[in-house]
């Protein structure tokens, strides 16, 4: 073999090896800086600014969640997107009619990158 056709296989190796990375790490589909300005705007006055629960509202409401938490985090995409959607339990409404899909990505991604 030609050192040539060495370096033909080495690449012909890696694109087969590389390709199936690409398709399984598809990358995330929101904003995380345009999800900080919604999270800040509507979720904040509940969550707090870093998403555990340090918010003035903690006196009032009990079940606050941490948003950092490995119990949050754990959760799929499609688990955060139908909170968001449809609320949960009886203090956090849903905005279903509030954000669109874009819009709630982004939230997604901001929610995703408080994991500590
Ligand atoms: C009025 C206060 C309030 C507001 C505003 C609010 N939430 Fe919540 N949220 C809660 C409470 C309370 C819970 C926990 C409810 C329960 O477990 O019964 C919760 C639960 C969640 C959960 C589920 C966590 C888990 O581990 O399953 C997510 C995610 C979440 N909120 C994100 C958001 C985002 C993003 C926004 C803004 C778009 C928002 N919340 C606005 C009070 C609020």
């Amino acid at each position: 073999m030609t050192s040539r056709n060495a370096l033909n296989l080495v690449a012909v190796v890696g694109v087969l090896l590389g390709m199936p990375l690409i398709a399984t790490a598809t990358p995330p589909k929101g904003n995380p800086v345009a999800g900080q300005k919604i999270f800040v705007g509507t979720c904040e006055i509940c969550h707090g600014p870093t998403g555990r629960g340090d918010s003035s509202m903690a006196g009032y409401i009990k079940t606050l969640p941490d948003l950092s938490s490995t119990k949050t985090q754990q959760k799929t995409d499609a688990e955060l997107r139908r909170t968001l959607q449809k609320g949960h339990g009886p203090d956090m409404v849903g905005y279903e009619w509030v954000f669109n899909d874009a819009q709630l990505d982004d939230v997604i991604a901001y929610i995703r990158s408080l994991k500590r």
